[in-house]
């Protein structure tokens, strides 16, 4: 106890003793890590050779680059990481976490590293960075069907292993292969199946979390308050998550997918809009989501619309609803091919005949390609005249993206309280927001940027207003961020209400009790609150 409130101590002093501050070199890092210190906790020696800094991230830190890296989407220069840290056990992301507590250093936590705003490995502030690439191991257990996931995993390894060991399981999660387990389960989750099984985090069952002092605990002796905000309020406000416990769920052995591609027009907005009062309705085993992006063909530019869907069923069970529920899409059992879930999985990601193991391919990068992205939640279908205007708006663009995505099922049937993701019943559908360019220039940037949110501002009067909702795992700056370490929670309710709704003031709660002095924190983590 003495250890921990002298740390906190020194911690304060760093902090606010600014003239005093200047940030520990590596080599003084790496000092640290290899104190034998005197709790006896510590007497798993270090090798050092397992620290280095490396360019496995988006952003190069290597050493030839200049000392800072600047990364368009955060609007800001981040500094170079002090020290890239790969745990190979638990001890180590202890000693990581005290050594920085105790220099003044900030952690940034890295799992699969696609944060849209790159908050798990920059920042302008001295840090570290705790990449848990070496820890990702997956144990299934098909008894209780459970997987215990180290949060290094990614959701391709997931996947991959659970195809491998059942034909009829899954795991509700995201599409891309190459996400994190880490950030996505604590941020939400949305996936083909999440209308008849909910989000990724509604089936956390489990959860190990390391905290400031370096100290593990479970569902149980954590409590449930915390363990419900890793829950979708973004683990990286609390501590470490060093595994997540899911709940599996069946699938049949046959599933079935399509997509239809029709090109932006009077016609085609009339099948979007259509869309709209279907999508959410539909039966649970039917996921219908909404593409709409540019095509180039023949040098003329033109916006399309692309429905891919899932279904969980055969051919025979999916036509007659889609005549019932959706004729005008004028689906025909000749555009529809059976498979397995895991097939799905490759067929939306367009990687349909591939080897299964290009979902163990963690090394999806943006190199020379940076985006920004937002979203929005629909409550009462958008005039059908708006997306004439959308497509005007893309039409402008090389490379914009919208996707649209089906809420409804299970997700409603969750209270809004029961977790902190809040847009439950009563939403239709999803929008996210995307235009992605390819030169790393302040006005190539601004100039996207502006164009992003233009748009944003033109859909106001379509979505949900006071708050207008947001998605965590789409993570946009643009919302409001922090001011540092002594931000207050009002000022963060801005855009914290925007993720969480009702849910930001509960959330702000347990960080007050996990971490009343705000060392895990970035550009939007929750605020203490006492
Ligand atoms: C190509 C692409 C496809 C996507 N597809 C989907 C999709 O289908 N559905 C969907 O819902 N979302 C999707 N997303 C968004 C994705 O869910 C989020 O970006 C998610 O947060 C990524 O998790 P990560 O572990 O890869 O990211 P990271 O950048 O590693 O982490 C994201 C945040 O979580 C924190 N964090 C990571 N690991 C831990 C940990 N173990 N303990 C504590 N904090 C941690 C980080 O510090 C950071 O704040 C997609 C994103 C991309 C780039
Ligand atoms: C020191 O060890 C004790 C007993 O294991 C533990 O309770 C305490 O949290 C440790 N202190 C630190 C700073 O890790
Ligand atoms: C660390 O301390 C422990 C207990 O005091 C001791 O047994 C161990 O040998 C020490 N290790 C090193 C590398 O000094
Ligand atoms: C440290 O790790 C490296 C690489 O894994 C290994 O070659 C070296 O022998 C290790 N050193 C010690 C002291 O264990
Ligand atoms: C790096 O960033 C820091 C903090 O913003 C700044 O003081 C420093 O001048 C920058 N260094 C270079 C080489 O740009
Ligand atoms: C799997 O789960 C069952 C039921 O909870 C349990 O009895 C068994 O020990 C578990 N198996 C493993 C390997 O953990
Ligand atoms: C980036 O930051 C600068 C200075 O804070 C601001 O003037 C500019 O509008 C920002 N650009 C974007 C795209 O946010
Ligand atoms: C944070 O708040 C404390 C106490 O109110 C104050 O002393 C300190 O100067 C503040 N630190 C910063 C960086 O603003």
């Amino acid at each position: 106890m003495r250890e921990i409130v002298l740390s906190l101590f020194l911690l304060f002093l760093v902090q606010y003793v600014k003239s005093d501050y200047s940030p520990p070199t590596r080599e003084q890092f790496q000092s640290c890590l290899s104190t034998n210190h005197s709790n006896s906790t510590f007497t798993n020696p270090i090798n050092l050779t397992n620290y280095k800094t490396d360019s496995r991230i988006f952003t190069d830190f290597s050493e030839s680059s200049s000392p800072n890296s600047s990364f368009s989407n955060l609007n800001f220069t981040s500094l170079k990481p002090i020290l890239i840290i790969k745990p190979k056990s638990e001890t180590e992301i202890k000693k990581a976490i005290l050594c920085s507590k105790k220099l003044g250093v900030q952690v940034r936590t890295l799992s699969g590293g696609h944060d849209y705003e790159g908050l798990s490995y920059l920042s302008q502030s001295p840090f570290i960075i705790i990449d848990l690439v070496n820890l990702r191991s997956i144990n299934i257990n098909l008894t209780d069907e459970t997987a215990w996931i180290q949060s290094g995993a990614t959701l391709g390894e997931l996947y991959y292993k659970i195809a491998k060991t059942s034909k009829v399981h899954a795991f509700a999660a995201g599409i891309c292969p190459s996400v994190g387990v880490g950030g996505h389960i604590s941020g939400g989750g949305f996936g083909t199946i999440m209308r008849k099984h909910g989000l990724a985090s509604d089936n956390v069952v489990d959860a190990r979390l390391m905290d400031v002092n370096g100290v593990i605990s479970d569902r149980k002796t954590m409590g449930e308050d915390l363990f419900w905000a890793l829950r979708g309020g973004g683990a990286a406000s609390f501590g470490v998550v060093l595994s997540w416990k899911v709940k599996l769920v069946r699938v049949p052995e046959k599933v079935t997918c399509f997509i239809s591609q029709h090109t932006m027009g009077p016609e085609m907005n009339k099948l979007v809009h259509r869309w709209q009062y279907i999508g959410s309705e539909l039966d649970e085993d039917l996921f219908i989501r909404v593409i709409i992006d540019n095509s180039q063909e023949g040098g003329q530019r033109s916006v399309k619309s692309t429905f891919q869907t899932l279904f969980l069923g055969g051919i025979d069970r999916l036509i007659p609803l889609m005549n019932q529920k959706f004729p005008e899409l004028g689906l025909r059992s000749q555009d529809c091919k059976e498979m397995s879930w895991i097939e799905s999985i490759m067929f939306f990601n367009w990687r349909s005949g591939q080897p299964l193991e290009t979902l163990l391919n963690r090394d999806l990068r943006y190199e020379d390609l940076y985006f920004k992205a937002k979203s929005d939640f629909v409550q009462k279908p958008v005039p059908e005249n708006v997306f004439g205007e959308v497509t005007k708006r893309f039409l402008e663009k090389e490379t914009p993206l919208m996707i649209l995505e089906p809420m409804g099922g299970k997700i409603s049937k969750i209270a809004e309280a029961d977790s902190p993701y809040p847009h439950r019943s009563g939403n239709l559908y999803n929008i996210q927001y995307m235009v992605k360019w390819k030169v790393n220039e302040i006005e190539e940037m601004n100039k996207h940027v502006r164009w992003m949110r233009s748009l944003y501002d033109y859909m106001s009067p379509y979505v949900t207003k006071s708050p207008r909702g947001a998605y965590l795992n789409y993570r946009d700056l643009d919302l409001g961020t922090n001011k540092g370490i002594n931000t207050s929670f009002e000022e963060a309710r801005k855009w914290g209400e925007k993720y969480f709704r009702g849910n930001f003031k509960k959330l702000g709660l347990v960080k007050g009790k996990i971490d009343p002095t705000n060392f895990f924190r970035n550009e939007q983590s929750i605020p203490p609150l006492f």
